[in-house]
C-alpha cells in the first residue's frame, strides 16, 4: 500500500491489517501520561485541504502528532490558491518543502488520484467530492468491530441522502468487503442512478428497513452539494427519514446509532437520539484518531518500526 485513495481498491486483507493496526494504536496511546510514539519521528506530514473539516483534518493533524510528525496546515482559502495557483503547482512546491505524506480534501472526486502522479510521497484520501472518504469508513467499521464485537454477518442500514454521500460510498464497499449486509434507505432523488451495481439492498420505507439491523447509520443532508430548488424541507425529510425516538425503539436492543458529523439535528436525526447511549457518534471520532495513527504509520513505515 504506497497511497490510500478509496475503500473499494483496499483488499479484504489489507482492511483488517488497517484495523487490527488500528486497536494497536489505540492501546498503545491509552492512558499514558505523554500519548505519543516515535514512530514517525523526522517525517513531514501536509494537510491540504480544500473543503472544511473538523474533524477529519484536526484528527489527522492529531494522529501525525501522537506519532511524533511534523504536521504542515495547509488551507487553500488562505494560499497561493486563491492567485489562482494550480493543484499541480501547490503538489509540487509540498513536493519540494520534503512531505513525506499529504492528506487531501478536495471537491474534485480524483483530485488525491491525480496527487498521486505529481508527488513521490504518499496520498491519503481525505474526502474527495462526492467520491470516497476511506477513513471515515475505516473508523466506523473500527467502531462497530468495537460495539457489535464484528463486522462480518452484521446488518447496517445507511440512510439518507446516499446520493452526495462519499462516505456511504466508502462504507458500500468496505463493509461489504467485509462480509457485513449494506441496507441503503432514501428517498429516490437522493439515490444514485448507479446503485443497481453496489453489493447491497435498497430500501425506501425507513421502518421496514430499521427492522433487525445491528447499527443505522444517518447521513447528513448535504445542502451545499444541491440546487437550491431541490432541498427538501426540514420537518417533511425528518417525518419521512429523519431517526426520532419511535424509530429508534424499533431497533433491537443491541442496535447501535451512528453519523459521520457534522449533523443536522432535527432533520436527519432528533437531538434526543444524537445524544442518547445508543449514538456512538463522539466515540467515531475518538476511533477516528487510531485509524488515521494506523494509516499514517502504515503507509509511511511500511509496518516496519513497530
Ligand atoms: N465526518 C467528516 O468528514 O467530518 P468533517 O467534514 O468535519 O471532517
Amino acid at each position: 500500500m504506497k497511497h490510500l485513495l478509496t475503500t473499494k481498491e483496499l483488499t479484504r486483507d489489507e482492511a483488517e491489517l488497517i484495523l487490527d493496526v488500528t486497536e494497536q494504536m489505540a492501546e498503545a496511546v491509552t492512558g499514558r501520561e505523554v500519548p505519543k510514539l516515535p514512530a514517525l519521528r523526522g517525517r513531514t506530514v501536509v494537510n491540504l485541504f480544500f473543503e472544511d473539516s473538523t474533524r477529519t483534518r484536526t484528527s489527522f493533524e492529531t494522529a501525525a502528532k501522537r506519532l511524533s510528525a511534523d504536521v504542515v496546515n495547509f488551507a487553500a482559502k488562505t494560499s497561493s490558491v486563491n492567485k489562482g495557483e494550480s493543484l499541480r503547482d501547490t503538489a509540487l512546491t509540498l513536493q519540494a518543502m520534503g512531505a513525506d505524506a499529504v492528506v487531501i480534501r478536495h471537491p474534485a472526486a480524483g483530485a488525491p488520484q491525480r496527487l498521486t502522479e505529481w508527488i513521490d510521497g504518499a496520498v491519503l484520501n481525505a474526502g474527495d467530492g462526492t467520491h470516497a472518504h476511506p477513513t471515515q469508513a475505516l473508523l466506523d467499521a473500527f467502531t462497530m468491530k468495537k460495539r457489535l464485537g464484528s463486522v462480518e454477518g452484521r446488518t447496517v442500514a445507511i440512510v439518507g441522502d446516499i446520493l452526495h454521500s462519499r462516505v456511504a460510498r466508502s462504507n458500500v464497499w468496505l463493509l461489504s468487503k467485509l462480509g457485513a449486509n449494506v441496507r441503503l434507505v432514501g428517498p429516490p432523488t437522493l439515490l444514485p442512478k448507479d446503485i443497481g451495481d453496489w453489493p447491497v439492498e435498497v430500501g425506501y420505507d425507513l421502518d421496514a428497513s430499521l427492522k433487525g439491523v445491528d447499527a443505522v447509520m444517518m447521513l447528513r443532508v448535504q445542502r451545499e452539494r444541491m440546487h437550491a430548488a431541490f432541498f427538501p424541507t426540514a420537518n417533511e425529510y425528518a417525518r419521512l427519514y429523519g431517526l426520532d425516538e419511535r424509530r429508534l425503539r424499533l431497533l433491537p436492543d443491541h442496535a447501535i446509532v451512528m453519523h459521520p458529523g457534522p449533523m443536522n439535528r432535527g432533520m436527519e436525526i432528533a437531538a434526543t437520539v444524537a445524544d442518547s447511549p445508543r449514538a456512538t457518534i463522539t466515540e467515531q471520532v475518538t476511533n477516528g484518531v487510531w485509524v488515521r495513527m494506523a494509516v499514517l504509520y502504515l503507509l509511511l513505515t511500511n509496518g516496519e518500526t513497530r
